[in-house]
């Protein structure tokens, strides 16, 4: 039975499907890092060709559903990481993903099952042991792609060059594999969306977000590389909590989307509650993926970025400079550097999001996994 308070539902859904939702279903301009910005001006119908690298995860299956529930996308892969659970988790929670959103038509491949140079930290405590919160669906029929995940993306950036944006609401790892496998990529990659990072503060440390966290190598090859990044990080993320209001629409939606939302949705908010937290999970990952969808749902600003790598306890921090000179730390003395630290002028390295319309958010999270379109490419 659904918990929605009757006019809370009717001035939710009212707003869903009123003028404001088809406004923001028509389409916008983007105004992302982008490799090619002349192309921001193609058919606002032309969907988007997206990897989606990812660690489900609770707010990972969240943000999979939407994706496969959104015409704005045409998804040419799904790749698995280890993350929040092991890839031994990660990669069937994901194809069960697929087989729930009706959208077997999507390659998945398996990646990596540790970070690269770092011993796998998982989020079991926030995921649950499988991942998804203790819900168990059946084992998935479908099985996933050969390739290894970063060759799959190495052959499908090359397949399309300027075309394929990267989605990457995971540690970083796969895509650090494919870069060490083929640095030229680099330049062929449209523009990556990923959810990673904060300028106010970590979640698993005072100074990491987890994904950071888990394979800072990773997070600051991708830093490094020269691909236009748009990083959504806990500064927005932590804004778009879930709640009742949003489970009790979910399970009064009807679709086999919506009713795999809602138990995860459901179940995860009672391991929230029982751990004594206030409010709701965060929905991290669909807030990022939403930057490729509704742009205008975020404000960016333009940020240098660099991860701490060295840190004994500061690795995986995302360190933002605004403006310039970029000041490094001050050299030890038994260093050969002459006099002051290095410092280099300001260069920005990501769109880093910094405001969220919160509302806006959550109708378009569910109103794509109540809708009952099943979406073909
Ligand atoms: C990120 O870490 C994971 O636990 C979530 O899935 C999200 O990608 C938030 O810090
Ligand atoms: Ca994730």
């Amino acid at each position: 039975m659904s918990k929605i308070p009757k006019r809370n539902r009717r001035d939710f859904l009212g707003f869903c499907g009123g003028t404001l939702l088809a406004g923001m279903l028509e389409g916008s301009t983007l105004m992302l890092g982008e490799n090619d910005p002349s192309k921001n001006r193609e058919s606002r119908r032309t969907p988007k060709k997206v990897i989606i690298d990812t660690d489900p995860g609770v707010d990972d299956a969240f943000a999979l559903l939407m994706v496969m529930r959104s015409p704005e996308l045409n998804i040419l892969a799904i790749t698995a990481v280890a993350g929040n659970v092991p890839l031994s988790c990660t990669l069937p929670n994901a194809l069960r993903m697929v087989e729930i959103a009706e959208r077997t038509d999507i390659p998945v491949a398996g990646g990596a099952s540790e970070p690269l140079i770092r011993k796998l930290v998982t989020a079991a405590y926030a995921h649950g042991e499988n991942g998804l919160g203790g819900v168990n669906f059946p084992a998935p029929k479908i099985r996933p792609v050969k390739e290894h995940a970063a060759e799959l993306m190495c052959r499908l950036i090359r397949e399309n060059p300027g075309e394929v944006y990267l989605i990457g609401i995971g540690p970083l790892t796969n895509l650090g594999l494919a870069l060490r496998q083929d640095p030229d990529i680099a330049k062929m990659i449209r523009g990556i969306v990923l959810m990673g990072g904060s300028l106010s503060s970590g979640n698993v440390t005072p100074a990491a977000e987890f994904n950071f966290y888990v394979d800072p190598e990773a997070a600051s090859m991708v830093f490094d590389s020269g691909i236009p990044i748009t990083m959504v990080g806990l500064d927005v993320t932590r804004k778009v909590e879930l709640t009742e209001l949003h489970i009790g629409l979910l399970e009064a939606g009807g679709g086999r989307v919506s009713a795999a939302a809602a138990r995860i949705a459901r179940k995860i908010m009672e391991l929230y509650r029982k751990q004594g937290n206030s409010g709701g999970p965060n929905m991290h990952d669909p807030l990022a993926v939403s930057a490729l969808i509704h742009p205008e749902i975020l404000t960016f600003e333009n940020y240098h970025i660099e991860i701490e790598t060295s840190g004994d306890i500061t690795a995986g921090e995302s360190v933002g400079w605004k403006h310039g000179p970029l000041w490094y730390s001050a050299p030890l003395q038994a260093t050969n550097v002459d006099g002051q630290a290095s410092s280099q002028s300001f260069r920005s390295n990501a769109k880093v999001a910094t405001g969220v319309n919160s509302q806006k958010f959550f109708e378009l999270l569910i109103s794509r996994l109540t809708a009952n379109t099943v979406i073909h490419s």
